[in-house]
């Protein structure tokens, strides 16, 4: 949740620089307060007007301008921020922070805040591999700043290698995502699946369905942001998905079932939002059928065979009841078209889950490709509790707040014991 947060940019001179402005941009229109602080070497790449604009603040640069006030300034950001970004961090600058230097009013803040403090490394290659600016940044890891791995890319000089800073979007991520480290997931492991899956009928045709992946998403990115450790499987999507997760990609009902009993070997919770194919095409062809061949009947019909591919669901159930991860909480979405209420709580039972997430795809707002939804949630004890159209993150809000008690319950962790 970036609303309300306080977020100190430090700017560092590097061509990167420019892209902090949209990133500062974002983080203005999410609703987090931005204090930007440009270094010396900073303010010849971009101007100081851009970033007060964006950010609706001042902007900080020189620790001896002649009101003295700045010089005061570093105790009040530091103490007040919830955050330190650096980005682009250049060499130079992760050198300085690496000896604990405090020789201009970023580097003063660094030492003077208690917050956590996020590194973006970008310049050429060389000096982002060279030995120490690899040791530094070691060292400043291992005193608990966050490194967020630069891209590799075409960089400014012309060469391709690492040391792009990588987009808004991946920046966002991480900045939200160590935020969240201390919330009510940390140290979690969860397991999301997400999308569509597909099933061959050829080398190029599949079977698909219309699943955007968005509601999946939307409990990843939920779940990073409150601390958990997450594993998103996802099938067919048409969105890119969220960083700060560990993603896999699946195609067949078949693989998705695979990775999930893989990945629920270490998780505590799994959320199944996955469209899963029911049904497969028994045989595949191994080329691609043509019209007029012999892959037609005498009638110039095509007849495909599916096969019925295992719920996974219920299988991860007959696992759990045979003692295998016992402490497995298990959340199942339900997209029906007709008897939603009745048909989602006969599902609950026969799936053996915890929650049940029901949907009435035909609603407008509801099911696959919207930014909103429209859920009935059902638990296992009978309650079924109705809740309004909302975003989809919303919506991801709300099932990660009843699997929070229910992992308490059973799946105490270390932190729970303090409390
Ligand atoms: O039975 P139905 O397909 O409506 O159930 C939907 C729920 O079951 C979803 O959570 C979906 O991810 C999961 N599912 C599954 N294995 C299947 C089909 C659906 O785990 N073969």
């Amino acid at each position: 949740m970036l609303a309300g947060k306080r977020i100190v940019v430090g700017v560092c001179g590097g061509i990167a620089a420019y892209k902090v402005a949209d990133l500062v941009s974002k983080l203005r229109q999410a609703g987090a307060d931005v204090d930007v602080i440009l270094t010396e070497h900073a303010e010849r790449f971009v101007s100081a007007l851009t970033f007060s604009a964006l950010s609706q603040r001042p902007v900080y640069g020189d620790l001896w301008e002649p009101t003295g006030e700045a010089a005061a300034r570093h105790i009040a950001l530091g103490r007040e921020a919830d955050l330190l970004l650096v980005a682009p961090a250049t060499a130079n600058t992760i050198a300085r922070l690496g000896q604990g230097m405090a020789d201009d009013l970023l580097t003063t803040v660094a030492l003077a805040t208690t917050a956590p403090l996020l590194l973006a490394p970008a310049m050429e290659s060389h000096m982002y591999q060279h030995a120490a600016t690899q040791a530094n940044l070691r060292l400043l890891a291992e005193r608990g700043a966050i490194v967020i791995p630069p891209e590799s890319g075409r960089l400014a000089s012309g060469e391709i290698g690492p040391g792009r800073l990588p987009e808004t979007p991946t920046l966002l991520a991480w900045i939200s995502k160590t935020l969240g480290r201390n919330g009510d997931l940390a140290g979690r492991r969860v397991v999301v699946t997400a999308g569509g899956t597909r099933e061959p009928i050829d080398p190029v045709r599949y079977i698909g369905n219309h699943s955007s992946g968005l509601m999946g998403f939307a409990l990843a990115e939920e779940a990073r942001d409150r601390g958990a450790d997450v594993t998103l499987l996802a099938g067919s999507v048409n969105a890119i998905p969220p960083d700060g997760v560990t993603l896999r990609r699946v195609g067949t009902t078949l693989e998705l079932r695979d990775a999930t009993l893989e990945a629920i070997r270490e998780a505590e919770a799994l959320v199944m939002a996955a469209a899963v194919a029911d049904y497969r095409v028994e045989r595949p062809a191994g080329h691609k059928i043509k019209k007029g061949s012999a892959d037609e009947n005498p009638d110039g019909s095509l007849t495909l065979h599916l096969t019925p591919n295992p719920d996974i669901l219920a299988e991860i159930n007959a696992l759990v009841t045979a003692g295998g991860a016992p402490r497995l909480i298990r959340v199942g979405f339900a997209a029906e078209t007709t008897d939603v209420e009745r048909n989602a709580a006969a599902k609950l039972a026969r799936k053996g889950l915890d929650i049940l997430v029901a949907n009435d795809v035909t609603k407008p707002g509801s099911g696959f490709g919207t930014e909103t939804n429209e859920v009935i949630l059902l638990s296992a004890g009978g309650a079924s509790e109705r809740l309004p159209l909302m975003t989809k993150r919303e919506v991801a809000r709300a099932i990660w707040d009843r699997v929070v008690p229910l992992l308490r319950d059973r799946a105490p962790s270390s932190r729970d014991a303090e409390h």
